[in-house]
This record gives C-alpha cells, sequence and structure tokens, in this order.
C-alpha cells in the first residue's frame, strides 16, 4: 500500500494557523492549478484517511466529507462525528478507526486498498511517518508564516527520515510546490 500526504503548509511549515484558521489556502488557490490537479491526484486513490479535528474543520465549513465516494477512513475517538460522516453519503463507506496506527493501516490495506491519501491533519501524518509507512509527499507551500498551528507533521518526537525530491516548481506567483518520496537505501 502506497501512502501520500498530500497538503498545503506555509513556509513554517504549518497546515493551519492559530484557530484552525485556513484562510492562508486563498494565497494558493488564487494560483488557478489547485482544481485541476487535485482532480488528477484523487482519480490515483482508492481510499482516504482523515483525522478528527481536519473532519470537524470540514463539517464547520458545511463539508460533510473531505471526498464523496471514496472510502474514508475516520481516525477518530468521536463515534458521532463518525455517524455524521457516515450519513452524509450513502456512496461513500466510513470507517471509524482508533489506537495505533501501524494496525490501523494494516487494516486498510487489508481491506484492498492500495493508494491512500491522508488529507489530514498533521497529527495523522506524523503517526504515520514515526512508523515510516509515509511514502510520499506532495506538499504547496504558500508564502507567508503563519506562527502557530499544527504542523505538516505534528509529532512531539521524529526519528530522521530521508526523502528524495522527485518534483520542484513555482506554484502561482509565489508559492511552490514539492514532491518527494520516501528513500529507504539510507538511514
Ligand atoms: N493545509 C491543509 O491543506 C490542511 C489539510 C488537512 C488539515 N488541515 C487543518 O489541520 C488542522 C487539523 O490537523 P491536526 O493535526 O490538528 O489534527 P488531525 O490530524 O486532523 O486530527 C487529530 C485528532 O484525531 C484524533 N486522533 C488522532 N490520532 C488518533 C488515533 N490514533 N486514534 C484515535 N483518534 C485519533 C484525535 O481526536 P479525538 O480524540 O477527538 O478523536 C486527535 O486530536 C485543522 O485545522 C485542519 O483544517 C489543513
Amino acid at each position: 500500500m502506497y501512502v501520500t500526504w498530500y497538503t498545503a503548509m506555509s513556509i513554517d511549515g504549518r497546515i493551519a494557523g492559530p484557530g484552525d484558521d485556513l484562510s492562508f489556502l486563498a494565497l494558493l488557490e488564487a494560483a488557478g492549478e489547485h482544481e485541476a490537479e487535485f482532480a488528477e491526484f484523487i482519480a490515483t486513490i482508492d481510499a482516504i484517511v482523515i483525522g478528527s479535528a481536519t473532519q470537524r474543520w470540514l463539517v464547520k465549513e458545511g463539508q460533510a466529507l473531505p471526498h464523496r465516494g471514496l472510502p474514508i477512513w475516520l481516525v477518530s475517538h468521536d463515534v458521532a462525528l463518525a455517524e455524521a460522516a457516515a450519513a452524509a453519503d450513502a456512496d461513500t463507506p466510513v470507517t471509524r478507526v482508533e489506537g495505533d496506527i501501524a494496525p490501523i493501516l494494516d487494516a486498510i490495506e487489508a481491506a484492498g486498498h492500495e493508494r491512500i491519501w491522508i488529507c489530514g491533519g498533521g497529527d495523522i501524518a506524523g503517526q504515520a511517518l514515526a512508523v515510516d509507512r509515509v511514502d510520499e509527499l506532495l506538499l504547496t507551500m504558500a508564502p507567508t508564516v503563519l506562527g502557530s498551528g499544527p504542523t505538516v507533521f505534528d509529532a512531539a518526537a521524529l526519528e530522521r527520515r530521508l526523502f528524495t525530491l522527485e518534483e520542484l516548481r513555482r506554484y502561482g506567483a509565489n508559492g511552490v510546490r514539492m514532491r518527494w518520496l520516501r528513500d529507504r537505501s539510507a538511514t
């Protein structure tokens, strides 16, 4: 199973500002590339992993689900949140999971999924990186510093992990798109 963490971040490595403020994303949407690129990306994915905080942010913004049609694995202790997500769309299976991330990822793989998108947030991505299950990073860096908020890998302690740069380009006027692949050949 191949796991991609595709997200947008600030120059200081944050995926949201204080109080879950994602207004900085407008700096990238203005670039006009996002929709087509996201459509191309999501066509390669067969399941989505999302944490409670990201799901709650979506609900707050009036989006019941991160994406419709693909199975969603909600990593959460919140039964009501999962029930609400499951009720949002009959064609989008929602499975709530909790506990260690490695067996969660094993269960997703055992369900037959091959290409996974970690939709968010940094807490889930940090846990996945800690157990070395992140294969690809697709990061778009917005031209701003947020100062506080969850980081792209929001984990207290992580081991060193090497990545190989596959793509680097300007994104819109002042953003940067980076694609990194996990390099497990070296320590
Ligand atoms: N820049 C972007 O494109 C982007 C992308 C995604 C998210 N975001 C933003 O990032 C913020 C959320 O990120 P985050 O890192 O704070 O949180 P997150 O990863 O979305 O969710 C963390 C929460 O998920 C639950 N959880 C995590 N691991 C668990 C486990 N192993 N078992 C059971 N439950 C577990 C816990 O909540 P419970 O105990 O309450 O269940 C935990 O507090 C939001 O503001 C979101 O909008 C931004």
